[in-house]
C-alpha cells in the first residue's frame, strides 16, 4: 500500500514539504510506502479544454501530469499539497490539478485523499476548500484530522512551532492509515461498489 504526496510548492524544502513530510512520517510508522514529489518549481500551464484526453488518457502537454499519471493509479492514496498565495491554493498546483484530474481516465475510486495547506497568516481554510473539491468529484473519499489540515509559517522553523498543525498532520497520517487498510478490508470482503452509468446533464432545455 502506497500514497504519493505532491507539493505545488515552489520550495523544495519550504512550509508545506514540512507539512507534507509529517504525514508520510505518520503513514510509513503505519507500514504505508509513501513517496513525496514536488511540482511547484515547474513551469505549469493551465487546462486549454481540448479534449483530447478524454481518447488518450493523458494531456497534450507531455509534461509533470503525464509523468506522474502513473504514480496516481498505483497509489491507495494522495495528499495535495499547497501553500496559499493571495487567499487560494498557488497558480502552479492549480494548473497542475486541473490536467492531471481532468486528463486522467483510469477509475480513481476509493483511493483516498487529502489536502494540505499552509499560509503565513490567512487564506488556509478557502484554499483547503479548493483542493478538496479534486477529491470529492472523483469518488475520493476525503480523510480528516483533528482540524482542517493546515500549518501556519513563513519557514519551515515557523510550521514545527505551530503545535496544533503538527499534531493535525500526525493525525491526519494515522487516520489516513486506517482508512487505506480499512478500505483495502472492504475491497476484499465486497469488492468496489457498483458503477452507475454517468449522466451529463447541462442546463439548457430543448
Ligand atoms: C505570491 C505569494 C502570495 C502569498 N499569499 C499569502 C496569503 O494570501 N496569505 C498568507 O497567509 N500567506 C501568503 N503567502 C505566504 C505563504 O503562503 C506561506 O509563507 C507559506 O507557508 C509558504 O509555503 P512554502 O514554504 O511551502 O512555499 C504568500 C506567499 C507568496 C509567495
Amino acid at each position: 500500500m502506497n500514497v504519493l504526496l505532491i507539493n505545488g510548492s515552489p520550495n523544495p524544502r519550504g512550509c508545506t514539504y514540512t507539512a507534507l513530510s509529517i504525514v508520510a512520517e505518520e503513514l510509513n510508522a503505519q507500514g504505508i510506502e509513501t513517496k513525496i514529489v514536488q511540482v511547484g518549481q515547474k513551469n505549469l500551464r493551465g487546462c486549454i479544454g481540448c479534449r483530447r484526453c478524454k481518447q488518450t488518457g493523458k494531456c497534450v502537454f507531455d509534461d509533470e501530469v503525464n509523468q506522474m499519471t502513473p504514480l496516481f493509479e498505483a497509489a491507495d492514496g494522495l495528499v495535495i499539497g499547497s501553500p496559499v498565495y493571495f487567499g487560494s491554493p498557488n497558480g502552479g498546483m492549480m494548473a497542475f490539478l486541473d490536467r492531471l484530474f481532468y486528463s486522467t481516465l483510469f477509475d480513481k475510486r476509493m483511493k483516498v485523499g487529502a489536502s494540505v495547506v499552509s499560509a503565513r497568516r490567512g487564506g488556509n481554510s478557502a484554499s483547503f476548500d479548493v483542493l478538496n473539491k479534486y477529491f470529492m468529484i472523483s469518488e475520493m473519499p476525503v480523510v480528516s484530522s483533528r482540524y482542517w489540515n493546515m500549518v501556519h509559517g513563513y519557514t519551515p522553523e515557523d510550521v514545527m512551532k505551530d503545535e496544533e498543525g503538527v499534531a493535525t498532520m500526525r493525525v491526519l497520517g494515522r487516520n489516513m492509515a486506517f482508512l487505506i487498510k480499512s478500505i483495502q478490508f472492504g475491497k476484499n470482503e465486497m469488492g468496489l461498489p457498483d458503477v452507475v452509468p454517468p449522466v451529463h446533464t447541462h442546463f439548457i432545455r430543448s
